[in-house]
């Protein structure tokens, strides 16, 4: 019986002669994915992806903004990232008087470009493998502080792999200059907002455009007048021969968070707990601040990213959930555990360690996900901080008063109300000194409304004379402190990082990886430096529907209207498409002269990627990664290659926006155009 599965799986891993396209990898190791990358076309060698003796493609990718990718595209630190990944650096610039959100910006020159406070990019200059340092006694911290005395502008993080089997040293150069070079208008940018998001087809034009100034010795600076645009070890090649069907793509980039390898009781708690939970909580909240964007065009601007940042993962996790049920991936993992017992007997003790740990600790878990998604949405208690912090007088002052133009004091009110009381009615971690609060206004809903009718702190004018340490809303402030410090033993990355789990997933990975030979293992996203590569697909959406992998300009003519805010486009678009001048941005498609817009194809990714350069099988930028469909977004549990397909913008439409749109034909000169 075990000899004729055996021989299946020889047959299968054989006969299809390469490996699925699942996996994101570590640049350093990619060679032992090389043969199976050129079997599916990749022209390049592993020492093109990455070197640390000579310029490689890696030289190119940037973590923009701590949680995206960039890519850059010229000799001039030109930076090519998603519109929602600049969002907020543009929103911060933006006023109602200068609405660059709305209407799009284009720097003109060098001197137009426009310094964004805060904004930071990190470029990789290697990793290393420092198991064994930690094994022979050295702390992270050694050797982090070691790393970061090597250059001007190091950074340095010690992150594990695989539950802590391997330790790696990323060593990072990090820029503190970078400036807004351009960025669409919304309704380009962000066209189909949060309608559209996670969903294909699609027409989004998700790009925005910064560069990278650096000191006269072109290393990273603060930010002066007199900086210069970096000029890169390596920048991306732009290619406009489009793509088709099959063809070869990989993404370079930073994925932020996968869990492969948890057992069936995650899972369940993720399809049945977590997700539900989260995802109610989020629907409330997204209602009250859309009837209050409804009501003003003000309020509108002002909570655009809170709300897209709330909605975003809400519709991830719905679709995450409807993702493991099809798949039946607690069914799955279950299998696969009971084979593992039967297979090692001797080691089945690793999977009831690792049950008891899950039940030993799901009721902090879920009371620090609880508190997440209500008590910290709770925004007036931020100024508190900022004003017990040790800042000086005048930065508080300039912390509050950023913190106030994007501020509703009914908003944050009724987002306080409907929170306590969901978190009264859920949380089983509530401080004393908060149940004392609640019962002193008859529960949750009545304290939360006393506390905003008497709190003082409602605008940045009252903020500037408030007494704020006998302002109620320090008094609450004071009363979740006992909850946020119990829920910090929970808080990491993922329910099974909490280390009383992971120290049972240490010796069960390591297990699995010793039993399981033919699983392709590659190490959980955990916002470090992965390739992933695939192909240009199409794939069944339901019951004899198929999706076609290209979009063009058609599909947003067909989208375009004035009256719904998400779909209302710029007329110069509407103009451009009047006349069909498109010029070296035409395609003929299935017989249409048409614009190309965005793509899917079969890249493992996952949030972090959003930005991530997409390459053809010679490293040249065919595209900007930003999305995934709504069926895909189980794949940070479980990847399924027949479903998951991540979103590109194709670059022949950045191009085309870039040029029709913005009249910023320098920049694509600039990139050797
Ligand atoms: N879904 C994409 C990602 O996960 C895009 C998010 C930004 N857009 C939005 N409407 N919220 O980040
Ligand atoms: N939009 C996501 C991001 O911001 C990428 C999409 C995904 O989760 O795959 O990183």
């Amino acid at each position: 019986m075990r000899k004729t599965l055996l021989l299946v799986a020889l047959i299968v891993a054989t006969s299809f002669s390469a490996f699925a396209d699942k996996g994101m990898w570590l640049p350093s190791l990619i060679s032992s994915r090389i043969k199976d990358m050129k079997a599916k076309g990749f022209k390049l060698s592993a020492e093109d992806i990455y070197s640390i003796n000579k310029a490689s493609l890696k030289d190119a990718v940037v973590l923009f903004d701590g949680g995206c990718t960039g890519e850059i595209v010229s000799e001039k630190g030109l930076l090519l990232t998603n519109h929602h990944c600049g969002y907020d650096a543009i929103q911060a610039l933006s006023t109602v008087e200068y609405d660059y959100l709305t209407n799009g910006f284009w720097a003109m020159s060098h001197a137009e470009e426009l310094p964004c406070p805060g904004l930071k990019v990190h470029i990789l200059v290697s990793m290393k493998e420092v198991t064994d340092r930690l094994a022979a006694g050295e702390t992270k911290q050694q050797i982090i502080a070691e790393a970061e005395a090597e250059g001007v502008g190091y950074r340095a993080t010690v992150e594990s792999m695989y539950y802590g089997n391997i330790a790696y040293l990323f060593i990072y150069r990090e820029f503190n200059d970078v400036r807004l070079v351009g960025t669409p208008p919304s309704a380009i940018g962000k066209f189909g907002a949060d309608n559209d998001n996670w969903i294909w087809p699609r027409h989004t034009g998700d790009f925005s455009v910064f560069r990278i100034y650096v000191n006269e010795n072109n290393e990273p600076a603060e930010y002066s007048a007199s900086n210069k645009p970096y000029k890169p070890a390596r920048h991306f090649e732009v290619s406009t021969a489009g793509v088709k069907e099959g063809d070869f793509t990989m993404i370079y980039g930073f994925p932020g968070n996968t869990q492969e390898y948890i057992t069936s009781d995650a899972v369940k708690y993720i399809a049945e707990t977590s997700d539900p939970t989260k995802i109610s909580l989020r629907t409330q909240r997204l209602d009250i601040i859309g009837a209050a964007q409804a009501t003003s065009p003000k309020i509108r601007l002002q909570y655009a990213a809170k709300h897209a940042n709330i909605a975003n993962a809400w519709k991830k996790w719905q679709g995450e959930v409807l993702g493991i049920n099809r798949l039946g991936t607690y069914a799955k993992k279950l299998a696969y555990e009971t084979r593992f017992r039967e297979e090692n007997p001797d080691k089945a003790y690793l999977l009831d360690s690792l049950a008891a740990a899950y039940a030993r600790n799901a009721e902090g878990y879920f009371n620090y996900e609880l508190y997440t998604e209500t008590i910290r949405g709770i925004e007036l208690q931020q100024v508190v901080k900022i004003a017990f912090s040790n800042l000086t007088n005048e930065e508080k002052m300039e912390a509050a008063e950023r913190f106030y133009k994007d501020f509703v004091m009914d908003v944050d009110r009724s987002l306080a109300v409907a929170m306590l009381t969901e978190y009264e009615a859920k949380g089983t971690f509530i401080s004393e000194e908060l149940k004392a609060l609640f019962a002193a206004h008859g529960g949750a809903k009545g304290y939360a409304e006393w506390l905003y009718d008497n709190t003082k702190l409602g605008s940045f004018e009252e903020f500037k004379t408030a007494n704020i340490s006998e302002d109620p809303m320090t008094e609450f402030v004071m009363a979740i402190q006992p909850i946020a410090k119990r829920i910090s033993a929970y808080t990491y990355r993922n329910f099974s990082n909490i280390p009383d789990i992971e120290r049972w997933f240490r010796p069960y990975v390591k297990a699995l990886m010793e039993w399981d030979k033919f699983r392709a293992f590659f190490p959980d996203a955990n916002l470090t430096l992965r390739v992933a590569y695939g192909k240009v697909a199409g794939y069944e959406y339901a019951d004899g529907e198929y999706h076609l992998p290209q979009t063009t300009i058609e599909g947003i003519m067909e989208k375009d209207n004035p009256e719904i805010y998400d779909y209302n486009i710029p007329q110069s678009l509407r103009d451009v498409y009047a006349t069909k001048e498109y010029g070296r941005w035409g395609v003929t498609m299935n017989g249409k002269y048409t614009v190309p817009v965005c793509f899917i194809a079969t890249n493992h990714t996952t949030g972090g990627n959003s930005g991530s350069p997409v390459l053809n099988n010679k490293g040249q930028l065919i595209g900007i990664n930003f999305d995934r469909t709504w069926l895909s977004t189980m794949s940070d549990i479980e990847f399924d290659e027949t479903l998951c397909r991540n979103i590109i913008c194709d670059i022949r439409y950045v191009l085309f926006v870039m040029d029709k749109v913005g009249g910023a034909g320098w920049l694509i000169e600039e990139m050797g155009l």
